[in-house]
C-alpha cells in the first residue's frame, strides 16, 4: 500500500487547505448565512454543531472522499461481524455486542442477568456482610479502563444516585488514594469490587491485597472474603489465586479493550451506583448510537464527521492540542475518560503495516468543566500562541436545576465558543472605548475551532450516546491513520523498568547498568527511606 500523504484524496485536502487556512472564520460565516444549518447534524435528540470549525463545505466534501478512500465502511462491517482487527493481540474487537440488547451474544446476557440479580441483593439488603450487616459502601479497585469509564459514568450519572449506597473510585498505587478512603469506611459493610480485565496489574492487585488485609483485620477468618470481594476480569485463574469465589466474579471476554470496557462487567459499580436499570439504559443509548453509526452514510454520520473534524484539526491546521469542555459539573471526569480513550487508541506511529507513519497522529487532549476553565486556562485559548481544537458540549436541561443557574451556564458555554472563533479587533477595541495603550492587550485573534456537541438532558440513555459518539470517533481516525487503535505497546516499556527498578529501590538489588540520572535518584531516594 502506498503513502497515505501521497493519496489523491490526501494531496486534494492539502491543496484546498492552502486555500481555506488563511481565511478567517469571520469570512468562512460572512460567505455563507446559512453555515449552522450546512454544518450541523442531528441524530436522535443530539446535536453536532461544526460551523465554527474552520472548514467549508468543500473541506466536508473532500474530507468525506479521504474516509471513501480508505474503506471506512469496510472497516465498521469487519469490525460489527467480529473479525480479529486487533491484529497485534489477534482479537476481535467487540464492545458493541456488550450493547446489543437481545441481538448480544447468550454469555454476555448471563452476565448481566447475573450483575442485575447481584445488584438486587445488594439494594434490598439481602447480601450480608460478614456480621450480618447489609452493605452501605462499594468500592471499586481498578485502574485506567477500569476505573474511568466506571468513575466518570457513576459521576456523570450522579442525579440518579439511588440513596443508601455509597460507590468509591481507587486507582493509585500510592497508598494514599486507598487509606484516605478506608479511613471512612467499616469493613463490616463495605464491599470490593476489583476490576481488572488481566487481573495482573500491580496497582490494581497491591490495592486488593491491602483491601483484603483491612477486612481480615477486622473479620478474623478468611471466609469474609467471600462476602466482601468480587471481581470483573477475564482471567478467572487469577481471581481465583485471589481467593475470590468463583460465583462473585463477573467475567468478560478478551475481546474487550479496556478503555471499552465500561459496558461490560466493568461497569458493575456504575449499575450499583444509579441500578441495574438505567445501567441498561446507558447501554441502550450507546447500542442507538452504534445503529447510527453502523448505518448512516458519510453525510450523516455523527462519529464520522466528529473524526474527520479531528484529522482535519491535526494534519492539515496543526492543532496539536484538543480541549474538551463539558458545560456540566457531572460530566467533569467525561475529559479523562477521553483522554485513555483516545490517546490510548490513537496515540501511535506505527501503522497496520508495520510501517512509520510520516503524518501526526493524536493531537493532546485534556480539559475542565465549564465554566471553571474560564478562570485558568482559556487566557491561552483566547490569547495565547497555541491552535487548540475544542470541544463544548452543553445541556438542553440541567440534571440539578436551581433556579438561576443553568441559562448563565449556558449563556457562557455559547460566549466561549463565540469569542473563540470571533475574537475582537483593534478596532472593535477601540469603538468600545479601550484606551490606545491597551488596544493590543485588549483584542483577540478569534480563529480558533471549536464544534459544539448538545444533549437534550444528561440521562442514563444520552450518556450512552455520548460515549459511544467518542467511541466511534476513535475507531474512525484509527481507520483513517491507518491504526491499530485497540492495542496498547507503549504502556509496556515503563511497567518492565519499574519491575526492574523496585528491587534497587529496596536496596534488595544494586543495578550498576542504569543510566546516571536514574542510579543519582535510587541513591539521593533511599536515604529518607532508611
Ligand atoms: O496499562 C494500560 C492498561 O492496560 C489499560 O489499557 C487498561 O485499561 C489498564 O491498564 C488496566 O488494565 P486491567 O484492567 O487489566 O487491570
Amino acid at each position: 500500500m502506498g503513502r497515505l500523504t501521497d493519496t489523491a484524496a490526501w494531496q486534494a485536502l492539502a491543496g484546498h487547505a492552502r486555500e481555506i487556512s488563511p481565511r478567517h472564520l469571520r469570512e468562512l460565516f460572512a460567505a455563507d448565512p446559512q453555515r449552522f444549518e450546512h454544518l450541523s447534524l442531528t441524530h436522535d435528540r443530539l446535536l453536532l454543531d461544526f460551523s465554527k470549525q474552520r472548514i467549508d463545505r468543500t473541506t466536508l466534501a473532500l474530507l468525506r472522499d479521504l474516509a471513501q478512500s480508505c474503506n471506512w465502511q469496510d472497516w465498521v462491517h469487519r469490525m460489527r461481524d467480529g473479525e480479529p482487527i486487533n491484529h497485534t493481540e489477534g482479537r476481535a474487537v467487540g464492545h458493541c455486542r456488550l450493547r446489543a440488547g437481545a441481538a448480544a451474544p447468550a454469555e454476555v446476557r448471563s452476565v448481566l442477568q447475573r450483575m442485575e440479580d447481584f445488584c438486587e441483593q445488594i439494594h434490598n439488603g439481602n447480601w450480608r456482610g460478614f456480621s450480618g450487616e447489609r452493605i452501605t459502601d462499594v468500592v471499586n479497585l481498578g485502574i485506567g479502563g477500569s476505573d474511568l469509564g466506571p468513575r466518570m459514568a457513576a459521576q456523570a450519572l450522579a442525579a440518579h444516585r439511588l440513596p443508601d449506597l455509597r460507590v468509591h473510585f481507587v486507582a493509585n498505587l500510592d497508598s494514599a488514594d486507598l487509606a484516605s478512603e478506608l479511613v471512612r469506611l467499616n469493613p463490616r459493610t463495605t464491599l470490593f469490587v476489583v476490576a481488572s480485565k488481566t487481573f495482573t496489574t500491580l496497582e490494581t492487585l497491591t490495592n486488593a491485597r491491602t483491601a483484603r488485609d483491612w477486612l481480615l483485620h477486622a473479620a478474623g477468618d478468611d471466609s469474609a472474603v467471600a462476602r466482601h470481594f468480587v471481581a470483573a476480569s477475564t482471567n478467572l485463574e487469577a481471581t481465583a489465586a485471589f481467593g475470590i469465589a468463583p460465583e462473585n466474579v463477573f467475567p468478560f471476554a478478551d475481546w474487550v479493550g479496556g478503555r471499552f470496557s465500561l459496558w461490560s462487567s466493568i461497569g458493575l459499580p456504575i449499575a450499583l451506583a444509579v441500578g441495574f436499570r438505567n445501567f441498561s439504559q446507558l447501554l441502550a443509548g450507546a447500542h442507538d448510537v452504534d445503529e447510527h453509526f453502523f448505518s448512516a452514510p458519510a453525510e450523516q454520520n455523527l462519529p464520522l464527521t466528529l473524526a474527520l473534524l479531528g484529522l482535519w484539526n491535526s494534519n492539515f491546521l496543526a492543532a496539536h492540542s484538543q480541549g474538551i469542555f463539558p458545560y456540566s459539573h457531572s460530566l467533569r471526569l467525561l475529559p479523562k475518560h477521553l483522554q485513555q480513550l483516545e490517546m490510548e487508541s490513537n496515540g501511535k506511529r506505527v501503522d497496520r503495516d508495520g510501517q512509520f507513519v510520516d503524518y501526526t497522529t493524536n493531537p493532546v487532549l485534556w480539559g475542565e468543566p465549564g465554566t471553571n476553565g474560564q478562570h485558568s486556562f482559556f487566557q491561552l485559548l483566547h490569547q495565547g500562541s497555541a491552535l487548540v481544537a475544542c470541544d463544548f458540549i452543553a445541556l438542553g436541561r440541567s440534571d440539578f436545576p436551581l433556579p438561576g443557574h443553568h441559562s448563565n451556564l449556558l449563556a457562557n458555554c455559547l460566549a466561549q465558543s463565540s469569542a473563540l472563533a470571533f475574537g475582537q479587533t483593534a478596532d472593535e477595541a477601540r469603538a468600545a472605548g479601550i484606551d490606545e495603550a491597551l488596544v493590543p492587550y485588549r483584542t483577540f485573534p478569534g480563529n480558533q475551532p471549536s464544534t459544539t456537541i448538545v444533549l437534550p438532558e444528561l440521562s442514563p440513555f444520552t450518556l450512552g450516546q455520548l460515549i459511544a459518539l467518542y467511541e466511534h470517533k476513535v475507531f474512525c481516525l484509527g481507520v483513517l491513520w491507518r491504526l491499530n487503535s485497540f492495542d496498547q505497546w507503549g504502556v509496556e516499556l515503563g511497567k518492565q523498568l519499574a519491575s526492574r527498578l523496585a528491587p534497587c529501590l529496596r536496596g534488595e538489588h544494586p543495578d550498576d547498568t542504569l543510566d546516571a540520572s536514574t542510579r543519582g535518584l535510587i541513591s539521593h531516594l533511599r536515604q529518607f527511606r532508611s
